[in-house]
């Protein structure tokens, strides 16, 4: 398949191109677009057929349920069997914006688009190229991040293109995303409201609406002894090909430990990187140092992660060290994906 690559800026909707686009999806046929979390991969949520696509050209396993993006709040009573009050006023304080609600699903949504779950995840983007996009498809459009499965969810257009080109009719590219990580996961289907992946808005930003938020014991440790409760996080995903460790301690410690280790896997004639923050990177001896940007600012970090992870399978990286990123903000989801992306493997100095 021939691939159509459309350029949209988000300030100046091309409305003839927008329409071409959602007429792809309207047929069954996938494309992908900017939102300002990553990008996605967009298919007719309300078409199995077309969810069925999107699990083939992503090679994702079709148990992995996906996101329906809706443009407009009246499109919510469509696909949900009942809308509870906490959903209400956590839209009204979130949406449209980088937040995944997940509800009880009506019967209109086929089971090929939740992975044969009871619940729906729902989700509308802020990206006005996004809403515009939905809006033309008819109002449902099931997207996961726009990455074969596995691979850090894309920042630009040119990673969509790297994974899905020849696999999908059309890539919308709409230039770097906001955010840089996925939305905020809340369950709304349990006893409490529960935090499944965290992201942008964060659990002190929810409890200001809603007085109780939990957070999934497995998002930030892998010892719980339980499995994810978002099919998707069980999977080892964003990881590079190199052996990653996370480096946990003050900075004078991380920096002598990491080059220690770096030194000893140079003598194994490995090829070495490290990822750090600006304020440290020029301090370490690794064939690749990436910066994800200044400890001061974790929006930059989140938005930075995953081009520095994909950066590091193109240049062969086998051996990474990463200081650990934390923070009060969006910088916890930082450190969920860099957990997820070493496969949990921490070292603290
Ligand atoms: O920011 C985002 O959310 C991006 C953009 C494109 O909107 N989308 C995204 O989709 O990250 P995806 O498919 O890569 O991740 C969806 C996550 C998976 O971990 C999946 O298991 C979980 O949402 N999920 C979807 N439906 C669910 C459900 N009914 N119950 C529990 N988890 C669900
Ligand atoms: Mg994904």
């Amino acid at each position: 398949m021939k691939t159509r690559h459309i350029r949209i800026e988000e300030q100046n909707t091309d409305e003839e191109l927008i329409r071409q686009a959602g007429d792809i999806l309207r047929s069954g046929g996938l494309v992908a677009f900017p939102t300002e979390t990553v990008y996605g991969l967009g298919g007719d949520a309300l078409n199995p057929a077309s969810s069925a696509r999107i699990y083939q050209a992503k090679g994702r396993p079709s148990d992995n349920p996906l996101i329906v993006h809706i443009a407009d709040m009246e499109a919510l009573d469509a696909i949900v069997r009942k809308i509870p009050d906490e959903a209400r006023a956590l839209a009204e304080a979130f949406w449209p914006g980088p937040l995944t609600m997940i509800l009880p699903k009506a019967d209109i949504v086929p089971r090929e688009t939740t992975g044969g779950l009871e619940t729906v995840a729902v989700r509308m983007p802020a990206h006005r190229t996004a809403r515009e996009l939905i809006r033309a498809a008819g109002g449902y459009v099931a997207a996961p991040s726009a990455n074969r499965s596995g691979r850090p969810s894309p920042t630009l257009a040119k990673y969509v293109a790297q994974d899905l080109d020849g696999r999908i009719e059309m890539i919308i590219d709409g230039g770097s995303v906001e955010i840089g990580l996925e939305s905020t996961i809340v369950d709304l289907t349990s006893d409490k409201p529960t935090i499944l992946r965290p992201g942008y808005i964060t659990r002190q930003m929810l409890e200001r609406v809603l007085s109780y938020v939990e957070e999934d014991s497995t998002l930030m440790r892998c010892d719980t002894g339980q499995a994810p409760k978002a099919p998707g996080m069980k999977y080892r995903h964003y990881a590079p090909a190199g052996e990653l460790t996370i480096v946990d301690g003050d900075r004078e410690h991380t920096v002598r430990y990491i080059n220690e280790e770096l030194a000893r896997a140079g003598q194994r004639h490995k090829r070495t990187a490290v990822i750090a923050a600006d304020e440290t990177v020029d301090l370490y001896r690794a064939d690749i140092r990436k910066s994800v940007g200044s400890r001061g600012h974790e929006e930059t970090v989140a938005r930075e992660l995953y081009r520095v992870l994909r950066e590091l399978d193109d240049e062969e990286a086998e051996v990474i060290f990463a200081e650990a990123f934390d923070g009060d903000g969006i910088g916890r989801a930082v450190m969920n994906r860099l957990l997820k992306a070493s496969g949990y493997h921490t070292v603290q100095v």
